[in-house]
C-alpha cells in the first residue's frame, strides 16, 4: 500500500528519499515521486512504474536540497497515471504533499475549492495542498496550515508536506494511517514504515491519531490543538540486514527458510505475560479472534487449539465483518486481534469499535509499536524480524506458535508445550530439503492448470484455505481451500479431468474420511496431490510430511503448500514478492 517519507537533515535529501522509497517498495505500489526544496523553488518528479524506471527517467536522486518528501502510490482514487502520482501541489507549486489513506469528503472539498484553485489530478489527495495554500496565503505557518486543514478532512490520512515559505521543514500528520518518526544526529525522518529509514536510525517515536510532527533540525510534536507534546524515542530491534535477500532470489523463499528460526523466536515469550493472557482467555465470558487473510487462518487454527487444549470455545470473525457484530460485543468480551503488520485498517477499525463497547483487547503482532499494539491491553510479539514478501509465510508460523503457547498455557502445560514446539523445528528443516525439488517438478507439471482445490478436515482445514490463498495471491491461479466434507455440497461440480486437488491428510482420525472425499474427486478425473506422512495408491503425486502429533500438523503441512505456491509463481514467471494489485500492509478499508 502507499508509503510516505519525509526527511530534513544535513545531507542531500533526494538520494536518502529514493533509498527510503526503495525500502518501501515491498508494500506494493504503481507509481512513485519525490519533491525537494532548494534555491527558492519546489523540485519535483513523479511517474508511474517501478521506482528504478522512474528514477532513471527523471533522475530522482539528483534533485537538489536537504529537505524533501517522497511517495510510492497504490492507486485508490484516480487511475494509475503520472498526474495522479504523488506529490501533489497547490496552484503556485509552492506546496507539495504526499498522502496515504482516503479523504472521504474530497468531492465536497474539491467542489468548494474549484472556483479559485486549479485541480489537475483525479485524486482525493489534491484537495490537501490547495487547502494548505489557503491557510498559508492567509499567513499561517506550514504546521498551522496542516492543523487547520486536518480539521476539515474526513477519512484516513498520513500526510507529509513541504512549503517554500517554510524552507528546511517537513510537517506530517496522521489519522487512521500510521506514521513513525526517526531521529539520528543531523537527520530526521517521518514515514509510514520504520523500514524506510532503518539503515539511518532505529530510534523512533510513533504518532497517534490527530497528532502532528514538525521536522526541522529539531523534532516537535503537536496535538490536534497545536499544543506541544513530549514523546519518548525508543529503539526498534530489527536489523537492516534482515530486510535484505541475503543471496536468495526472492524474499519469500528466504522467509520460508527462516521459519524454523521464526518458530524458536516466537516461542520464547515472557512466561508471566503468557500466563496472564491465558487466564484472561479462560475467564472471559466470550472470546473473539479477529484478523484478515493469512492471519485469519492462523486464528482458525488457534480456535481449534483453544478448544482442544484449553477447553475454551471461541469464535473467529473476519476483521472486515467484525463491526457488524458490535451489538454483541461488550465488556465481557475479550478480543484477540492477530495482525502481522499491526496496521491493517479492517482490524484496527474492528478493534476500535470493540474497545468503544468496553471489550478487552489482546493482540498478536509482529511490528513493535504498531497501531494495533498500542491499542491493546496485552501484546505478544511474533519476534520474527521484518517480513518483506507480500505473501505471509514466516509470520504465519510465528502466529501459530504464539497460539500454541497460549493454548498450552491455558492447559497448564506451558513448558511441555514449549519443548514440543521446539522439537518440530528440525522436522520442518528436513521437510525443505526432502521436498523442494519434488515440489518444483510438481509446479512445472501443473503449470497449465488454472484451478486448484485444497481439501482437509479438522485442524488442517485452515491450512487448506491458507494453501489456496498463497496459490491465488502469488501465482494468479484460481484456488479454493475447503473442508473435505463440503466438496460434495457444490464444488465437486467443478472437478474435471486433470484438475489438481491437494489432499492434506495426515494419518489421524480424519484420514479415512478425507481419503474417501479424495476418491470422489478422483472418480471425476482429478489429479491428486497428497500431503501426508503416508503414501496412498490414489495419490498421483505425494508430498511426504514428517510424522508429528496431531495438533502440530499445521506446522508441517503448510510448508509444502507455501513451497508449491512459490514454485508455481516462479514457473509462471510471476514475482512472488510483489504480486499484482496487492500490498503488504493494507491500510485502507
Ligand atoms: O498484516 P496483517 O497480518 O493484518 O495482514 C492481513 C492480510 O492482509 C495478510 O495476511 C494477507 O492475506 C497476506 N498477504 C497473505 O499472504
Amino acid at each position: 500500500m502507499c508509503g510516505v517519507i519525509g526527511y530534513v537533515g544535513d545531507a542531500e535529501a533526494a538520494p536518502i528519499i529514493v533509498k527510503a522509497l526503495r525500502n518501501l517498495e515491498y508494500r506494493g505500489y504503481d507509481s512513485a515521486g519525490i519533491a525537494t526544496l532548494a534555491f527558492g523553488r519546489v523540485w519535483a518528479e513523479k511517474d508511474i512504474g517501478k521506482l528504478d524506471q522512474v528514477c532513471q527517467t527523471h533522475q530522482l536522486d539528483s534533485l537538489p536540497g536537504s529537505t524533501g518528501i517522497g511517495h510510492v502510490r497504490w492507486a485508490t482514487h484516480g487511475e494509475v497515471t503520472p498526474v495522479n502520482a504523488h506529490p501533489h501541489f497547490d496552484c503556485k507549486r509552492e506546496i507539495a504533499v504526499a498522502h496515504n489513506g482516503i479523504i472521504e469528503n474530497y468531492q465536497e472539498l474539491r467542489t468548494r475549492l474549484e472556483h479559485n484553485h486549479l485541480f489537475v489530478s483525479q485524486t482525493d489527495t489534491e484537495v490537501i495542498p490547495h487547502l494548505l495554500e489557503e491557510f498559508v496565503d492567509a499567513g499561517a505557518s506550514l504546521e498551522e496550515a496542516v492543523l487547520k486543514t486536518t480539521k476539515l478532512l474526513r477519512g484516513s490520512y498520513a500526510i507529509v508536506a513541504v512549503s517554500l515559505k517554510d524552507p528546511g521543514k517537513v510537517v506530517a500528520s496522521r489519522k487512521d494511517s500510521p506514521l513513525v518518526v526517526g531521529r539520528n544526529d543531523g537527520k530526521n525522518f517521518v514515514s509510514s514504515d520504520v523500514l524506510a529509514f532503518l539503515e539511518q536510525t532505529n530510534r523512533v517515536a510513533y504518532l497517534e491519531d490527530g497528532e502532528t510532527v514538525v521536522l526541522t533540525k529539531d523534532i516537535v510534536f503537536l496535538d490536534a490543538e497545536g499544543r506541544q507534546l513530549q514523546k519518548e524515542f525508543r529503539e526498534v530491534d530489527w536489523k537492516c540486514d534482515e530486510a535484505t535477500r541475503q543471496g536468495y532470489e526472492f524474499f519469500m523463499m528466504k522467509e520460508i527458510m527462516e521459519e524454523p528460526h521464526a518458530i524458536r523466536c516466537a516461542a520464547m515469550q515472557d512466561k508471566r505475560l503468557l500466563l496472564e493472557m491465558a487466564i484472561g482467555i479462560l475467564r472471559s465470558r466470550q472470546v473473539v479472534l479477529t484478523a484478515c487473510g493469512t492471519s485469519r487462518y492462523a486464528a482458525l487454527v488457534g480456535r481449534y487449539l483453544f478448544s482442544r487444549l484449553g477447553g475454551k470455545f471461541c469464535d473467529v470473525i473476519m476483521a472486515s465483518e467484525f463491526q457488524y457484530f458490535s451489538d454483541s460485543i461488550d465488556r465481557n468480551t475479550l478480543v484477540i486481534a492477530i495482525s502481522q503488520s499491526g496496521e491493517t485498517a479492517d482490524v484496527i477499525e474492528g478493534v476500535k469499535r470493540a474497545r468503544a463497547n468496553g471489550a478487552t483487547i489482546y493482540s498478536l503482532v509482529n511490528t513493535v509499536g504498531s497501531t494495533l499494539a498500542r491499542m491493546s491491553e496485552r501484546v505478544l510479539y511474533l519476534n520474527c524480524g521484518p517480513e518483506i514478501g507480500v505473501a505471509a509465510t514466516k509470520t504465519f508460523m510465528s502466529q501459530l506458535t504464539l497460539l500454541y503457547m497460549l493454548a498450552f498455557t491455558m492447559a497448564n502445560q506451558m513448558d511441555e508445550g514449549l519443548a514440543k514446539i521446539l522439537d518440530i523445528c528440525p522436522k520442518i528443516e528436513k521437510c525443505f530439503s526432502k521436498n523442494s525439488k519434488k515440489i518444483w517438478g510438481l509446479a512445472q507439471r501443473t503449470k497449465g492448470s488454472n484451478d486448484f482445490y485444497y481439501i482437509a478436515r479438522g485442524i488442517n482445514f485452515a491450512i487448506a484455505a491458507e494453501g489456496a490463498l498463497k496459490m491465488k495471491e502469488i501465482s494468479y491461479v484460481h484456488a479454493e481451500g475447503m473442508p473435505a466434507g463440503e466438496l460434495k455440497h457444490g464444488t465437486l461440480a467443478l472437478i474435471d479431468k486433470g484438475t489438481p486437488v491437494v489432499v492434506i491428510c495426515p494419518k489421524d482420525y480424519t484420514y479415512e474420511e478425507t481419503i474417501a472425499n479424495a476418491h470422489e474427486t478422483k472418480a471425476r478425473g482429478a489429479f491428486l496431490i497428497g500431503v501426508s506422512e503416508a503414501a496412498n495408491p490414489i495419490f498421483d503425486d505425494w508430498i511426504e510430511v514428517p510424522s508429528v502429533e496431531e495438533i502440530f500438523q499445521p506446522l508441517v503441512t503448510v510448508v509444502p503448500l507455501q513451497l508449491l505456491a512459490y514454485y508455481s509463481a516462479v514457473a509462471r514467471d510471476r514475482d512472488p514478492d510483489k504480486p499484482r494489485n496487492l500490498a503488504k500492509s493494507v491500510t485502507v478499508k
